[in-house]
Protein backbone atom coordinates (compact mmCIF):
# COMPACT_ATOMS: atom_id res chain seq x y z
CA UNK A 1 0.00 0.00 0.00
CA UNK A 2 0.96 3.21 -0.59
CA UNK A 3 1.28 5.52 1.95
CA UNK A 4 1.88 9.83 1.52
CA UNK A 5 3.38 11.12 4.81
CA UNK A 6 3.26 14.60 4.77
CA UNK A 7 6.94 15.40 5.86
CA UNK A 8 7.15 19.43 4.65
CA UNK A 9 8.77 22.31 6.91
CA UNK A 10 4.23 23.84 6.35
CA UNK A 11 1.55 23.15 5.93
CA UNK A 12 2.52 19.79 8.09
CA UNK A 13 0.11 17.14 9.31
CA UNK A 14 -2.78 18.00 11.35
CA UNK A 15 -4.27 15.26 13.83
CA UNK A 16 -7.12 13.15 13.33
CA UNK A 17 -8.76 15.03 16.53
CA UNK A 18 -8.47 18.82 14.80
CA UNK A 19 -9.45 17.17 11.46
CA UNK A 20 -12.64 16.35 12.96
CA UNK A 21 -13.33 19.88 14.45
CA UNK A 22 -12.86 21.25 10.85
CA UNK A 23 -15.80 18.54 9.66
CA UNK A 24 -18.49 20.56 11.24
CA UNK A 25 -21.06 22.44 10.11
CA UNK A 26 -20.17 26.25 9.73
CA UNK A 27 -21.59 28.37 12.54
CA UNK A 28 -21.48 32.41 12.50
CA UNK A 29 -19.11 34.47 13.89
CA UNK A 30 -20.83 37.33 15.44
CA UNK A 31 -22.74 35.40 18.24
CA UNK A 32 -21.51 35.09 21.98
CA UNK A 33 -20.02 31.05 21.23
CA UNK A 34 -17.98 32.24 18.63
CA UNK A 35 -16.83 35.27 21.14
CA UNK A 36 -16.42 32.71 24.00
CA UNK A 37 -14.16 30.17 21.39
CA UNK A 38 -12.18 33.23 20.33
CA UNK A 39 -11.14 34.30 23.79
CA UNK A 40 -9.83 30.46 24.65
CA UNK A 41 -7.81 30.25 21.67
CA UNK A 42 -6.79 34.30 22.41
CA UNK A 43 -5.68 32.71 25.70
CA UNK A 44 -3.74 29.74 24.04
CA UNK A 45 -2.05 31.25 21.50
CA UNK A 46 -0.30 34.11 24.46
CA UNK A 47 0.78 30.65 26.26
CA UNK A 48 2.04 29.46 23.04
CA UNK A 49 3.30 33.13 22.43
CA UNK A 50 4.73 33.29 26.09
CA UNK A 51 3.28 36.50 26.58
CA UNK A 52 0.33 38.50 28.24
CA UNK A 53 0.23 40.87 25.61
CA UNK A 54 -3.07 40.31 23.01
CA UNK A 55 -2.29 38.37 20.05
CA UNK A 56 -4.14 38.95 16.45
CA UNK A 57 -5.41 36.55 14.65
CA UNK A 58 -5.65 37.60 10.98
CA UNK A 59 -7.38 35.64 8.24
CA UNK A 60 -4.81 34.78 5.99
CA UNK A 61 -1.34 33.21 5.80
CA UNK A 62 2.22 33.95 7.76
CA UNK A 63 2.80 36.81 4.83
CA UNK A 64 0.00 38.72 6.23
CA UNK A 65 1.22 39.13 9.51
CA UNK A 66 4.51 39.94 8.23
CA UNK A 67 3.06 42.56 6.08
CA UNK A 68 1.01 43.48 9.16
CA UNK A 69 4.24 43.91 10.81
CA UNK A 70 6.04 46.12 8.89
CA UNK A 71 2.80 48.28 7.23
CA UNK A 72 2.06 49.51 10.77
CA UNK A 73 5.26 49.68 12.01
CA UNK A 74 7.45 51.69 9.36
CA UNK A 75 6.65 54.80 7.76
CA UNK A 76 7.41 55.80 4.61
CA UNK A 77 10.86 56.73 3.90
CA UNK A 78 12.10 55.82 8.05
CA UNK A 79 15.04 53.10 8.00
CA UNK A 80 14.12 49.75 8.75
CA UNK A 81 17.07 46.84 8.94
CA UNK A 82 16.04 43.86 7.32
CA UNK A 83 18.36 40.39 7.95
CA UNK A 84 18.60 38.63 4.51
CA UNK A 85 19.94 35.37 4.45
CA UNK A 86 17.57 33.25 3.02
CA UNK A 87 14.52 33.29 1.33
CA UNK A 88 12.23 34.41 4.01
CA UNK A 89 14.20 36.93 5.40
CA UNK A 90 14.24 38.39 1.63
CA UNK A 91 10.56 38.76 1.84
CA UNK A 92 11.29 41.51 5.14
CA UNK A 93 13.44 43.05 1.86
CA UNK A 94 10.62 43.36 -0.11
CA UNK A 95 7.98 43.75 2.17
CA UNK A 96 9.69 47.06 3.31
CA UNK A 97 10.09 48.23 -0.19
CA UNK A 98 6.73 47.65 -1.19
CA UNK A 99 5.57 49.99 2.32
CA UNK A 100 8.11 52.44 1.09
CA UNK A 101 10.53 52.10 3.63
CA UNK A 102 14.13 53.11 3.69
CA UNK A 103 15.03 49.40 3.82
CA UNK A 104 19.16 48.86 5.45
CA UNK A 105 19.74 45.59 4.20
CA UNK A 106 22.70 43.20 6.16
CA UNK A 107 22.97 40.22 3.70
CA UNK A 108 24.04 37.06 5.95
CA UNK A 109 25.68 34.01 3.84
CA UNK A 110 23.02 31.11 3.67
CA UNK A 111 23.17 29.12 6.08
CA UNK A 112 24.75 30.90 8.88
CA UNK A 113 23.13 33.01 12.02
CA UNK A 114 22.90 36.80 12.16
CA UNK A 115 24.89 37.71 15.42
CA UNK A 116 23.90 40.32 18.66
CA UNK A 117 27.32 41.82 17.80
CA UNK A 118 26.41 42.18 14.28
CA UNK A 119 22.57 43.75 14.74
CA UNK A 120 24.26 46.10 17.89
CA UNK A 121 27.07 47.34 15.20
CA UNK A 122 24.03 48.03 12.48
CA UNK A 123 22.01 49.85 15.10
CA UNK A 124 25.23 51.78 16.31
CA UNK A 125 26.10 53.14 12.02
CA UNK A 126 22.23 54.15 12.03
CA UNK A 127 20.88 55.27 14.71
CA UNK A 128 17.80 55.94 13.38
CA UNK A 129 16.66 52.56 12.38
CA UNK A 130 12.91 52.29 13.76
CA UNK A 131 12.71 49.06 13.11
CA UNK A 132 14.45 45.86 12.91
CA UNK A 133 13.45 42.60 10.81
CA UNK A 134 14.72 38.82 11.66
CA UNK A 135 14.06 35.49 11.12
CA UNK A 136 13.95 33.27 14.22
CA UNK A 137 13.99 29.85 12.36
CA UNK A 138 15.01 30.74 8.32
CA UNK A 139 13.44 27.75 6.43
CA UNK A 140 14.75 28.12 3.14
CA UNK A 141 18.33 27.25 5.04
CA UNK A 142 17.33 25.50 8.12
CA UNK A 143 19.18 28.08 10.16
CA UNK A 144 18.29 28.73 13.62
CA UNK A 145 19.65 32.41 15.34
CA UNK A 146 19.78 33.18 18.99
CA UNK A 147 16.64 35.50 19.36
CA UNK A 148 17.15 36.22 23.00
CA UNK A 149 20.67 37.91 22.76
CA UNK A 150 19.36 40.14 19.63
CA UNK A 151 16.53 40.79 21.49
CA UNK A 152 18.70 42.18 24.42
CA UNK A 153 20.77 44.22 21.83
CA UNK A 154 17.67 46.11 20.35
CA UNK A 155 15.88 46.83 23.68
CA UNK A 156 18.49 48.60 24.96
CA UNK A 157 17.53 51.23 21.64
CA UNK A 158 14.54 53.07 20.43
CA UNK A 159 14.00 50.61 17.76
CA UNK A 160 11.16 47.50 17.64
CA UNK A 161 12.45 43.98 17.12
CA UNK A 162 10.04 42.26 14.61
CA UNK A 163 10.68 38.30 14.23
CA UNK A 164 9.02 36.08 11.81
CA UNK A 165 8.66 33.03 13.89
CA UNK A 166 6.60 30.88 11.72
CA UNK A 167 8.71 27.88 11.65
CA UNK A 168 9.79 28.72 15.67
CA UNK A 169 6.48 29.03 17.69
CA UNK A 170 5.03 25.80 19.03
CA UNK A 171 8.19 24.23 17.97
CA UNK A 172 11.15 26.04 19.39
CA UNK A 173 12.05 27.92 22.78
CA UNK A 174 10.47 31.40 22.10
CA UNK A 175 9.58 33.85 25.33
CA UNK A 176 8.29 36.64 23.84
CA UNK A 177 7.88 38.64 27.26
CA UNK A 178 10.74 37.30 29.03
CA UNK A 179 13.08 37.65 25.92
CA UNK A 180 11.77 41.26 24.91
CA UNK A 181 10.52 40.47 21.04
CA UNK A 182 8.42 43.31 20.30
CA UNK A 183 6.22 41.49 17.45
CA UNK A 184 6.65 38.00 16.76
CA UNK A 185 4.82 36.28 13.86
CA UNK A 186 3.24 33.25 12.96
CA UNK A 187 0.90 30.78 10.67
CA UNK A 188 -1.30 28.15 11.59
CA UNK A 189 0.24 25.64 9.25
CA UNK A 190 3.76 25.04 10.98
CA UNK A 191 3.91 23.82 14.48
CA UNK A 192 0.42 24.85 15.65
CA UNK A 193 -0.74 22.04 13.41
CA UNK A 194 -3.76 23.26 11.47
CA UNK A 195 -4.40 24.28 7.90
CA UNK A 196 -3.17 27.14 6.12
CA UNK A 197 -4.98 30.29 6.51
CA UNK A 198 -4.55 32.12 9.56
CA UNK A 199 -1.84 34.40 10.55
CA UNK A 200 -0.84 35.79 14.25
CA UNK A 201 1.27 38.52 15.81
CA UNK A 202 1.64 40.08 19.27
CA UNK A 203 3.08 43.62 19.76
CA UNK A 204 4.94 44.80 23.15
CA UNK A 205 3.85 48.20 24.22
CA UNK A 206 7.00 49.62 22.67
CA UNK A 207 5.59 48.41 19.36
CA UNK A 208 2.23 49.40 19.86
CA UNK A 209 3.45 53.19 21.09
CA UNK A 210 5.26 53.26 17.29
CA UNK A 211 2.09 51.72 15.63
CA UNK A 212 -0.32 54.50 17.09
CA UNK A 213 2.55 57.22 16.05
CA UNK A 214 2.80 55.59 12.39
CA UNK A 215 0.38 56.90 9.75
CA UNK A 216 0.08 53.64 8.36
CA UNK A 217 -1.15 52.85 4.55
CA UNK A 218 -2.74 49.61 5.27
CA UNK A 219 -6.66 48.68 5.47
CA UNK A 220 -6.82 45.47 6.37
CA UNK A 221 -4.39 44.46 8.06
CA UNK A 222 -4.15 47.42 10.24
CA UNK A 223 -3.19 46.30 13.69
CA UNK A 224 -5.22 48.60 15.84
CA UNK A 225 -8.46 47.77 14.40
CA UNK A 226 -7.70 43.82 15.25
CA UNK A 227 -6.56 45.20 18.98
CA UNK A 228 -9.87 47.16 19.03
CA UNK A 229 -12.24 44.16 18.26
CA UNK A 230 -9.76 41.48 20.59
CA UNK A 231 -11.53 43.59 23.32
CA UNK A 232 -15.07 42.24 22.44
CA UNK A 233 -13.21 38.55 21.37
CA UNK A 234 -14.22 39.60 18.21
CA UNK A 235 -12.23 40.80 15.19
CA UNK A 236 -12.84 43.58 12.24
CA UNK A 237 -13.66 41.55 9.25
CA UNK A 238 -15.08 38.04 9.18
CA UNK A 239 -12.40 35.18 10.28
CA UNK A 240 -11.50 31.91 8.98
CA UNK A 241 -13.81 30.65 12.34
CA UNK A 242 -13.81 26.68 11.40
CA UNK A 243 -10.10 27.18 11.51
CA UNK A 244 -10.12 29.06 14.74
CA UNK A 245 -12.54 26.61 16.54
CA UNK A 246 -10.18 23.39 15.21
CA UNK A 247 -7.04 25.67 16.73
CA UNK A 248 -8.46 25.35 19.86
CA UNK A 249 -7.95 22.14 20.11
CA UNK A 250 -4.78 21.50 18.18
CA UNK A 251 -3.57 24.13 20.82
CA UNK A 252 -5.06 22.15 23.68
CA UNK A 253 -3.04 19.64 23.03
CA UNK A 254 0.26 21.56 22.94
CA UNK A 255 -1.12 22.55 26.92
CA UNK A 256 -1.80 19.17 27.61
CA UNK A 257 1.89 17.72 26.64
CA UNK A 258 3.36 21.32 28.14
CA UNK A 259 5.30 23.98 25.66
CA UNK A 260 8.62 22.84 27.12
CA UNK A 261 8.32 19.28 26.44
CA UNK A 262 7.23 19.86 23.24
CA UNK A 263 10.61 22.18 22.28
CA UNK A 264 12.31 19.35 23.80
CA UNK A 265 10.73 16.58 21.79
CA UNK A 266 11.30 18.97 18.25
CA UNK A 267 14.81 19.15 19.06
CA UNK A 268 15.10 15.65 19.71
CA UNK A 269 13.68 14.32 16.47
CA UNK A 270 15.90 17.27 14.67
CA UNK A 271 18.91 15.92 16.58
CA UNK A 272 18.07 12.23 15.13
CA UNK A 273 18.21 13.58 11.54
CA UNK A 274 21.07 15.18 12.01
CA UNK A 275 23.07 12.02 13.59
CA UNK A 276 20.98 9.79 10.86
CA UNK A 277 22.24 11.49 7.73
CA UNK A 278 25.72 12.06 9.51
CA UNK A 279 26.16 8.22 9.85
CA UNK A 280 25.20 7.53 6.35
CA UNK A 281 28.15 10.27 5.15
CA UNK A 282 25.61 13.22 4.38
CA UNK A 283 25.98 16.52 5.86
CA UNK A 284 23.83 19.36 7.31
CA UNK A 285 23.63 21.85 5.13
CA UNK A 286 23.45 24.96 8.14
CA UNK A 287 26.25 25.61 10.48
CA UNK A 288 23.55 26.63 13.18
CA UNK A 289 20.97 24.26 12.80
CA UNK A 290 17.09 24.93 13.22
CA UNK A 291 15.12 22.69 15.61
CA UNK A 292 12.01 22.61 13.25
CA UNK A 293 13.47 21.99 9.91
CA UNK A 294 16.47 20.43 8.82
CA UNK A 295 18.50 20.81 5.07
CA UNK A 296 20.46 18.22 4.29
CA UNK A 297 23.03 18.39 1.92
CA UNK A 298 22.19 15.37 -1.41
CA UNK A 299 25.18 13.09 -1.76
CA UNK A 300 27.78 13.83 -4.60
CA UNK A 301 26.44 12.71 -7.59
CA UNK A 302 22.95 12.52 -6.42
CA UNK A 303 20.64 15.54 -7.91
CA UNK A 304 18.51 17.25 -5.11
CA UNK A 305 15.38 17.84 -7.41
CA UNK A 306 15.69 14.02 -7.98
CA UNK A 307 16.14 13.12 -3.97
CA UNK A 308 13.24 15.24 -3.61
CA UNK A 309 10.72 13.50 -6.35
CA UNK A 310 11.54 10.08 -5.38
CA UNK A 311 11.06 9.87 -1.55
CA UNK A 312 7.85 11.26 -2.24
CA UNK A 313 7.17 8.69 -5.28
CA UNK A 314 8.95 5.81 -4.32
CA UNK A 315 8.22 6.22 -0.31
CA UNK A 316 5.28 8.47 0.03
CA UNK A 317 7.79 10.68 1.81
CA UNK A 318 6.74 14.34 1.18
CA UNK A 319 9.36 16.50 2.11
CA UNK A 320 10.23 20.23 1.12
CA UNK A 321 13.29 20.71 -1.88
CA UNK A 322 15.79 23.21 -2.18
CA UNK A 323 14.80 27.06 -2.98
CA UNK A 324 16.20 29.49 -5.21
CA UNK A 325 20.19 28.54 -4.93
CA UNK A 326 19.69 25.30 -3.08
CA UNK A 327 17.54 24.31 -5.51
CA UNK A 328 18.95 20.45 -6.77
CA UNK A 329 20.96 20.49 -3.55
CA UNK A 330 19.16 19.92 -0.40
CA UNK A 331 16.13 17.84 0.73
CA UNK A 332 14.00 19.65 3.57
CA UNK A 333 12.46 17.69 6.62
CA UNK A 334 9.88 19.32 9.03
CA UNK A 335 10.53 18.29 13.15
CA UNK A 336 7.09 20.46 13.71
CA UNK A 337 3.84 19.61 15.32
CA UNK A 338 2.02 16.35 14.91
CA UNK A 339 4.96 14.03 14.31
CA UNK A 340 6.82 11.43 16.30
CA UNK A 341 9.70 9.23 16.90
CA UNK A 342 8.44 6.96 14.60
CA UNK A 343 8.15 9.42 11.73
CA UNK A 344 11.73 10.49 12.37
CA UNK A 345 12.97 7.17 12.06
CA UNK A 346 11.06 6.97 8.60
CA UNK A 347 12.81 10.64 7.61
CA UNK A 348 15.91 8.73 7.80
CA UNK A 349 14.82 5.07 6.40
CA UNK A 350 13.56 7.10 3.34
CA UNK A 351 16.82 9.30 2.94
CA UNK A 352 19.08 6.32 3.22
CA UNK A 353 16.45 4.31 0.86
CA UNK A 354 16.04 7.03 -1.76
CA UNK A 355 20.16 7.80 -1.74
CA UNK A 356 21.05 4.27 -2.58
CA UNK A 357 17.93 4.05 -5.20
CA UNK A 358 19.77 7.11 -6.70
CA UNK A 359 23.23 5.56 -6.88
CA UNK A 360 24.85 6.59 -3.71
CA UNK A 361 26.86 4.50 -1.74
CA UNK A 362 24.83 4.02 1.73
CA UNK A 363 24.93 1.41 4.19
CA UNK A 364 21.77 0.53 4.80
CA UNK A 365 20.52 1.07 8.30
CA UNK A 366 23.35 2.90 9.59
CA UNK A 367 21.58 6.35 9.65
CA UNK A 368 18.25 4.68 11.74
CA UNK A 369 20.49 3.32 13.89
CA UNK A 370 22.39 6.71 14.84
CA UNK A 371 18.81 8.11 14.59
CA UNK A 372 17.30 5.65 16.55
CA UNK A 373 20.43 6.25 19.70
CA UNK A 374 18.88 9.75 19.72
CA UNK A 375 15.56 8.79 20.37
CA UNK A 376 16.25 6.88 22.64
CA UNK A 377 18.25 8.71 24.85
CA UNK A 378 16.73 10.54 27.74
C1 LIG B 1 10.21 31.27 8.03
C2 LIG B 1 9.02 31.51 7.15
N1 LIG B 1 8.63 32.77 6.96
C3 LIG B 1 7.58 33.05 6.18
C4 LIG B 1 6.87 32.06 5.55
C5 LIG B 1 5.71 32.43 4.69
O1 LIG B 1 4.55 32.03 5.30
P1 LIG B 1 3.21 31.81 4.47
O2 LIG B 1 3.56 30.89 3.33
O3 LIG B 1 2.29 31.20 5.48
O4 LIG B 1 2.75 33.13 3.99
C6 LIG B 1 7.24 30.73 5.71
C7 LIG B 1 6.53 29.67 5.00
O5 LIG B 1 7.08 28.64 4.65
C8 LIG B 1 8.35 30.45 6.54
O6 LIG B 1 8.75 29.19 6.74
Amino acid sequence: MYKPRLFAPGPTVVPPETLLELARPVTHHRTAEFRDTFKQVTELLQYVFQTKRPVYTMTGSGSLAMEASVANVVAPGEKMLAVVGGKFGERWQKLGLAFGANVITMTIPWGTAVTADQIAAALKKDPDIVAVYVTHSETSTATAIDLKAIAAVVAKTPAVLVSDCITSIGAMEMRMDDWGIDIPVTGSQKALMLPPGLAFLSCSEKAMAKIAKTKAHVFYAKIPAYEKSLADWDTPYTPANTLILALRTSLNMIKAEGLEKVWTETAKRAKAVREGSKAIGLKVFSQSPSDSVTAILAPDGVDGENLYKTLYKSYGLRLAGGQDSLKGKVVRFSHMGYVDAFDTLAQVAGLEMACRDLGAKIEIGAGVAAAQKVLASS
